[in-house]
């Protein structure tokens, strides 16, 4: 069972959304903080941020869909 909680920032560079949104856009907001770049967690949230304008997000809002990497699948040649 996941547990629904309320997302307004990157917990591992502890910067909120807000603090992200002074960059242009997703990618400059990585480079500047590091944020994304740790366990990646809150990259659907800071790039729904930026497509929205909003800071705060329900784990389940289902935009973040679009923000979420595809599942990579291996073919590993031998299985
Ligand atoms: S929560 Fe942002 S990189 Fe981990």
């Amino acid at each position: 069972m996941n547990d629904v909680v309320t997302v307004n920032q990157c917990e591992c560079k502890n910067k909120t959304l807000e603090q992200l949104k002074q960059y242009d856009n997703f990618y400059a907001a990585m480079g500047a903080t590091g944020c994304g770049a740790e366990c990646g967690k809150c990259i659907p949230f800071i790039k729904l941020m930026f497509a929205t304008g909003e800071t705060e997000f329900k784990s389940d809002d289902p935009r973040l869909d679009q923000y979420r990497p595809a599942p990579v699948e291996y073919d590993l040649g031998f299985m």
